[in-house]
């Protein structure tokens, strides 16, 4: 390779040159564009379709992230070099096959599994499968139809309260129900069954039900090779002692204190590693992340905490990303090349070992209904904090919600508190009618 400059020594082999091009609008797009955009290796990123926030360190396209044909078009018009999937929706829709398969485009990388591969996350009864057969620790379960209502209900006799059923498909984090009682879990299976999140629930799965601290494992993969990425919490519920209805979540902390070097081994050892070989030994294509859902179950059988998998998703956490790409010290676009021509191995990965967490602004009436559209101010007067854009928008060059989840402020602190202490002051600072946010992110750790 010629020598100009931009491999520098402590980075691999490269692609060549050429935009990258991130899909996606979220926090998690930019947090992932702020890291993509600091590489040695990044020469332009767009994001597709973006936010207010992604203007800041890249160039916004208007496409959506699941118009292929728009997508295809825009990444040979500009010679795009690498193409990076931030929400589940592409992957599961199938943009690596598309890609692949495509003669124009099967050369240009898409970071994101295949078709086959997204199924982890795509349908809970595949993943729950996959478990059993790579004997990766999980909930016991059952998988249920119209037809075997009956022996669903039977089933759920056999459990201790409370009980779990989960829509097998996408449901947008709703399709998840815990329920306290027999009755309650018997008629909520029958609604389900019957059509409550259309043909998302047109299978249930039932599960033990699993008590314990929770925790996001991220790794990269390029198929045979991973690297494991700093871990984080997040905190679903809307209200404070973690009360209330389910969000996409409110907040993250970055290292998570149970997730000891010796939990990790166990993740690594009977989770992390068997679900990559597990996916090889299926011949199912994947190159990208993979985000293990864990809890670090407490009802085991010999009364010892272990850690267990309540669920896989195939891309990155948010908002856990906007607290991992603070503490990811590596070039990501490195790594990303790693995972596209199978060299992952050769790669480092090295942590910040400072605390990060995020603290995640809201609009009022969020997870329910919310106005759109009111101006943000004072994002300019946040000093030490790094401020990631959710759900925003430019009207008429100002910067405006336009989402349940606005804005993520993430901060580096010498420990946790330190770092909260940092972004619930900054969090003050930026103003728009009926913010709400959670005071008590990390406080139970
Ligand atoms: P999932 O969409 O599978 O991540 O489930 C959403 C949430 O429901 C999880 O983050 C857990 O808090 C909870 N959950 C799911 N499965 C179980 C289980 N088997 N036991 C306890 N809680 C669960
Ligand atoms: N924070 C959880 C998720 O991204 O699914």
């Amino acid at each position: 390779m010629i020598d100009n400059g931009k491999n520098p020594s402590h980075l691999g082999e490269g692609l060549g040159e050429g935009p990258i091009l991130l899909l996606g609008s979220g926090g998690r797009e930019h947090a992932l564009a702020w890291k993509i955009a600091q590489s040695e290796k990044c020469e332009k990123l767009y994001i597709a379709p973006g936010n207010a926030g992604t203007a800041t360190v890249g160039e916004n396209v208007n496409i959506k992230a699941d118009d292929f044909e728009a997508i295809k078009v825009f990444v040979l018009r500009n010679r795009i070099q690498m193409v990076v999937v931030g929400p589940e929706d592409p992957l599961v829709k199938g943009i690596y096959d598309y890609f692949k398969n495509d003669s124009e485009l099967k050369d240009i990388p898409v970071i994101g599994p295949s078709k086959a591969g997204a199924v982890l996350e795509g349908s809970k009864d595949f993943a729950k499968g996959f478990m059993q057969r790579h004997n990766i620790p999980t909930a016991a379960y059952q998988t249920f139809t119209g037809e075997s209502l009956a022996e669903g209900k039977a089933f759920l006799k056999t459990l201790q309260p409370p009980y779990v059923l989960k829509a097998d498909g996408l449901c947008a984090g709703k399709g998840v129900l815990i329920l306290p009682t027999l009755e309650e879990a018997e008629k909520e299976l029958e609604e389900m069954l019957g059509g409550m999140f259309g043909n998302a629930s047109s299978r249930v799965v039932i599960e033990e039900f699993m008590s314990g601290i929770e925790c996001s494992v991220f790794v990269l993969t390029d198929g045979k090779d991973y690297k494991i990425l700093p871990e984080a919490k997040d905190y679903k519920r809307i209200g404070e002692g973690d009360t209330g209805l389910n969000t996409g979540g409110m907040g993250s902390v970055s290292p998570v204190p149970f997730a000891t070097t010796e939990w990790m081994k166990k993740v690594e050892d009977r989770i992390i590693r068997p679900t990559v070989e597990g996916l090889a030994a299926d011949g199912i294509d994947y190159k990208g992340f993979i985000f293990f859902g864990l809890i670090n179950r407490t009802n085991t059988p010999t009364g010892e905490p272990e850690p267990y998998v309540i669920e896989y998703n195939v891309r990155m956490g948010d908002p856990e990303t906007e607290t991992v790409m603070l503490r990811l010290k590596s070039d990501i676009v490195d790594l990303f090349e790693g995972v596209a021509t199978g060299t992952l191995a050769q790669r480092k990965v090295e942590f910040d070992d400072r605390s990060a967490v995020c603290v995640m602004l809201v609009s009022g009436g969020y997870p329910g209904s919310y106005q759109k559209g009111y101006p943000i101010t004072g994002i300019d007067q946040v000093e030490g904090s790094v401020v990631f854009h959710a759900g925003t928008a430019l009207k008429d060059k100002e910067v405006v919600t336009n989402g349940g989840r606005v804005i993520a402020v993430s901060s580096y602190g010498a420990n946790k508190a330190d770092a909260l202490q940092k972004s619930f002051t900054e969090a003050q600072k930026i103003q728009f009618k009926d913010k709400y946010f959670r005071r008590d992110i990390g406080a139970d750790l």
